[in-house]
């Protein structure tokens, strides 16, 4: 039983809480039976690493229905995302990372709300992210670091450090295993040591919820085993980004539609 006065009391100091098992198996199992057809369909969603064939991520999964939506929209999980963030919230961005077994490469540090202020032009970090474990993780196997307590930070904006070129229709920026908004090294290497660093790990269906502006990282994956995680994005309605903003990445990448999810049956918290 997860106590959800904990969980809000976690979220608000570390800015991510972590969720064993809860959501019922028969909510996130079906996603995995469909991720190898997810994962080979083609399409400017689909980002391979650097070995041009091992996938990376796959965005856009708002747009899929099915068990995909049931498990965003109408799930314990639903209600426990309600719960942290605050206020209505939508699904702005659904992706899934199958970092694989042997091939999957690193993410390096840095903070969501970069890459969704600089795109879509987010007004604030109104937002979180629940990563569902759909493997098991280990520390073997390229789990989330999560650096505590600097969800609240406020950072200058960042300049962009470097990574893929930005051409028209190219999102590799965004996704490759060298990031335009990466966190430099030595000052993030600074904050891992003084703050301390969670590694996140725990048996499939295992839930991390993360604030959009907690700094957070994860290494390659070497290991004989695949770490597939399904990333939520919840935005609240009222930081939804202004319509039109220029570059603003198209509904394949994010979801325009800001309609808050209904809220019935969403705050009974298991
Ligand atoms: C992310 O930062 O979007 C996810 C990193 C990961 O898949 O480990
Ligand atoms: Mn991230």
């Amino acid at each position: 039983m997860t106590d959800p006065k904990r969980l809000l009391a976690d979220f608000r100091r570390d800015g991510f809480a972590v969720v064993p098992p809860i959501t019922p198996h028969e909510i996130w199992a079906p996603l995995t039976g469909e991720l190898p057809s997810v994962l080979a369909e083609e399409g400017p969603q689909r980002f391979f690493e650097e070995d041009g064939t091992s996938v990376r991520a796959v965005y856009g999964l708002h747009r899929r229905g099915g068990p995909w939506q049931a498990l965003a929209e109408r799930s314990p999980l639903t209600a426990l995302a309600r719960l942290l963030l605050g206020e209505d919230m939508y699904v702005y961005q659904w992706k899934v990372n199958p970092k694989a077994a042997r091939r999957g490469e690193r993410w390096q540090w840095h903070r969501d709300f970069d890459f969704w202020r600089a795109t879509d032009g987010m007004p604030r970090p109104a937002a979180l992210t629940a990563a569902v474990f759909l493997d098991e993780v280990t520390g073997e196997n390229g789990p989330l670091r999560l650096i505590p307590g600097t969800h609240t930070d406020r950072p200058e904006e960042p300049a962009p450090s470097g990574g893929p070129g930005r051409e028209e229709g190219d999102w590799a920026w965004i996704t490759s295993s060298r990031l335009a908004y990466a966190l430099p090294d030595p000052s993030t290497e600074e904050l891992a040591r003084t703050r301390g660093v969670y590694e996140a790990t725990g048996p499939a269906g295992t839930v991390v919820f993360f604030h959009g502006n907690l700094v957070h990282s994860s290494g390659p994956n070497r290991s004989p085993h695949t770490r597939t995680l399904a990333l939520i994005s919840y935005n609240a309605v009222s930081n939804a980004p202004p319509a039109g903003h220029p570059g603003a990445r198209p509904d394949c990448f994010v979801n325009h539609d800001a309609k808050p999810l209904p809220v019935e049956g969403l705050r009974a918290v298991p």
